[in-house]
């Protein structure tokens, strides 16, 4: 084989965090495994639906669609407008009302292939536009963050989250990162439901992290994937408020992937806040070139999906109900487990009742982990990242009992 050959001499990769526990779940033909791993919504049966409302978006698109052509580098028109208002939305204003920073060409948005997709145009943004600029992410993190970074070439550290035993945020320790990052450095936070921990701050907290950010000249990037699945639709961009009242830039990562259940459509969109109208046009010049390099254009189907469902006010109601039966499943599995664990003697886990969306991080290591898969067939990410989303009434016990025999 020669020198310059693919294959020479390489050792392979590691597998993903998170998607290579759930191809090992996929593996195990033992019945009775359970997955816990993958932040996927779930029914009682372990199903991850199609919405009735996407479903009915779908039954009216392959009535009507007349073209599979390209779309526009940023996406339809029409979708990015439709994303704005749902990620712009402000409490008690109706779908579709501006904020005043969108009136004055403050916000552009382009459609990207899943929150991914969006994060990692996002860092090449700050790489393109900030050369100089390191990226913070919390520690933990949804551990692409840093492999994001990575592939783009953007030096990366963390910061501390939450309190050295994971029951709180330590804002304390946020503030003081933000103030040891240079100007002009970018923070990626967690717009809700902090993965993995489910910790998020309060409004107030938000501010007091914002008003930090806008005065160190920090560029905020928020990962905001799970919109909806935390206190609600709306009140979720409290944090986004939060940034947004400084005047200061955000770029915003959006996803559909959870909260319309459309998770192999690929549908995301990253929300540019930039300090003028001039300065927004330009900015997206550049996301415009760098998605060029990288996909193109974004597909089309599940953007559609979307547009569908928020242009129509009844389908968009229909599925404000869905997101919310979401959450209320998850809330409730959260609640139950919580009490399972504690009917098993595992000791004081309370502290996992304030979390918000799918994650809370159980505290088991790796070897706590194997024992888990191999005797029990339950699968979890690392440091016991749990989905509760993937908990039923039957399956609850079984995890709590199996959870708390490590514990104990
Ligand atoms: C997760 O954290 O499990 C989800 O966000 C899925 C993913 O892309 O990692």
């Amino acid at each position: 084989m020669s020198n310059g050959s693919l294959s020479a001499k390489i050792s392979s990769a590691p597998s993903d965090p998170i998607f290579g526990i759930v191809e090992a779940f996929r593996a195990d033909p033992r019945p009775e495994k359970i997955n816990l791993a993958a932040g996927v919504y779930m029914e009682e049966d372990g199903v991850t639906p199609i919405l009735a409302s996407v479903r009915e978006a779908e039954r009216r698109l392959l009535a009507n669609a007349t073209t599979k052509l390209y779309k526009p580098i940023g996406g339809d028109p029409a979708l990015v407008k439709l994303l704005r208002a749902l990620i712009f939305r402000e409490p008690g204003a109706p779908f579709g009302a501006l904020p005043a920073i969108a009136n004055e060409g403050r916000i552009e948005v382009l459609h990207t292939p899943g929150g991914t997709g969006a994060v990692r145009l996002a860092v090449e943004l700050v790489k393109r536009l900030r050369p100089q600029a390191e990226i913070w992410v919390s520690d933990p993190t949804w551990p692409n963050h840093p492999q994001i970074a990575d592939a783009v070439g953007v030096p990366h550290r963390s910061h501390p989250w939450t309190t050295a035993d994971v029951r709180s945020l330590d804002l304390d320790a946020v503030l003081q990162s933000i103030a040891a990052a240079k100007p002009g450095d970018a923070f990626i936070f967690h717009g809700a439901c902090h993965n993995p921990t489910g910790i998020d701050p309060t409004a107030a907290e938000w501010r007091a992290i914002a008003d930090a950010v806008a005065a160190r000249g920090i560029l905020p990037i928020l990962d905001f994937a799970y919109q909806g699945l935390g206190d609600g639709l709306v009140e979720d961009a409290a944090s986004l408020r939060a940034f947004l009242a400084t005047g200061c830039e955000v770029l915003v990562a959006a996803s559909a992937s959870k909260n319309f259940a459309l998770y192999d459509e690929r549908v995301g969109a990253l929300a540019i806040v930039a300090e003028d109208k001039e300065a927004a046009a330009a900015i997206l010049t550049h996301a415009k070139v760098a998605i060029r390099a990288a996909w193109s254009n974004p597909p089309g189907h599940g953007g559609e999906i979307v547009a569908e469902i928020l242009a129509d006010d009844a389908l968009r109601g229909q599925w404000e109900g869905e997101v919310t039966a979401m959450r209320e499943r998850i809330n409730g599995n959260r609640r139950a487990f919580v009490a399972a664990l504690a009917s098993e003697g595992a000791g004081d886990y309370s502290h996992l009742l304030t979390g918000r969306g799918m994650f809370s991080l159980l505290g088991l290591d790796d070897a706590q982990l194997k024992r888990l898969r191999d005797e029990q067939a339950i699968y979890l990410v690392a440091r016991g990242r749990i989905n509760f989303a993937g908990l039923s009434a039957v399956k609850i016990p079984i995890v709590a009992k199996a959870v708390a025999a490590l514990l104990r």
